[in-house]
């Protein structure tokens, strides 16, 4: 990363929403007693110029630590994943400015980061690729990524933030096709329920802060899990995965508590969910 010039940051749409998250993860990472440790994104942040706060507000506490508890939950997917592959893939679907790779970074791990071309261009200039890591700009509905994955070592597809964005019937075909080519791997990825969906397919929503989202089409109830597994035949298990607790009332009472009531689950704005696939 040059800490040089900061480097001008135009996206719009859909890929400017990674700096949305980057912007609330690294403010997570900045306080002094933060639990989550993200000194990259810290560190992007500073070397990017782009109007943040007059984009999206003023930092919001409450919005970071949701963000840092949402991505503790797919690293910790991630550290079993790699316990039991160490020299696995991991395979970052719409990685957009995420620095998950040096949060899990066993020394053995190979990494591709798979995102659009607007995206994959600002990615290249501040993260260089390295030895074990790799970007490469094509859609994740563009079945052309799957052929640059090794499969040797055991596959884990990572898809944080992205599937909300597409429509319902690609969301589909995607789960098939990576249960059809990573036979013994696994994906996981988050979900907005249905109301949230639905609140956003009018122009976005926007937030208290002022930024409107773009429309999320997908969405899925904490309810409706067992419906993963009619995308593909191979699909073993289909589990969401618990948030770690977090601080104050919200996080650290409301949050883990919701999870276990039925119906009162499906007002959490979102979840994180593992779908296994087969050994062949
Ligand atoms: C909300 S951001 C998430 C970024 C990152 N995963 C994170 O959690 O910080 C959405 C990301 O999806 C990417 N994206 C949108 N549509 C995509 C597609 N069809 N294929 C691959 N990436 C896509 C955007 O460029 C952006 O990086």
């Amino acid at each position: 990363m040059d800490h040089g010039t900061p480097r001008t940051v135009s996206l719009s749409a859909v890929p400017e929403t990674l700096l949305w998250n980057l912007y609330h993860r690294s403010f997570a990472a900045r306080q002094p007693s933060a639990a989550f440790e993200d000194p990259r994104s810290v560190a992007l942040v500073d070397s990017i110029d782009y109007p943040f706060e007059e984009t999206f507000g003023p930092p919001s506490p409450f919005l970071a630590q949701g963000q840092a508890l949402r991505v503790l939950t797919f690293d910790a997917v991630v550290r079993d994943f790699l316990a039991e592959h160490p020299d696995g893939t991991v395979v970052a679907l719409g990685e957009g400015l995420e620095t998950q790779f040096w949060r899990v970074d066993n020394g053995r791990v190979h990494w591709l980061s798979v995102d659009l071309p607007e995206t994959v261009a600002v990615r290249r200039d501040l993260l260089a690729d390295g030895e074990r890591r790799r970007t490469l700009a094509c859609s994740a509905l563009d079945p052309a990524w799957i052929e640059e994955v090794d499969t040797s070592r055991g596959v884990l597809v990572t898809a944080q933030g992205l599937l909300m964005y597409l429509r319902p019937a690609e969301v589909r075909e995607l789960i098939a096709r990576c249960a059809e080519h990573f036979p013994g791997g696994a994906l996981v990825f988050d979900a907005v329920p249905r109301w949230f969906s639905a609140r956003t397919t009018h122009g976005g929503m926007t937030t208290v802060q002022g930024y409107t989202t773009p429309p999320m089409p997908w969405g899925m109830n904490a309810g409706e899990l067992s419906k993963v597994f009619t995308a593909h035949p191979g699909i073993t298990e289909v589990r969401e995965v618990p948030v770690p607790r977090g601080d104050g009332l919200f996080f650290g009472t409301v949050a883990p508590l919701a999870r276990r009531v039925p119906g009162v689950r499906n007002l959490r704005p979102t979840m994180t969910v593992l779908a296994r696939f087969a050994p062949r």
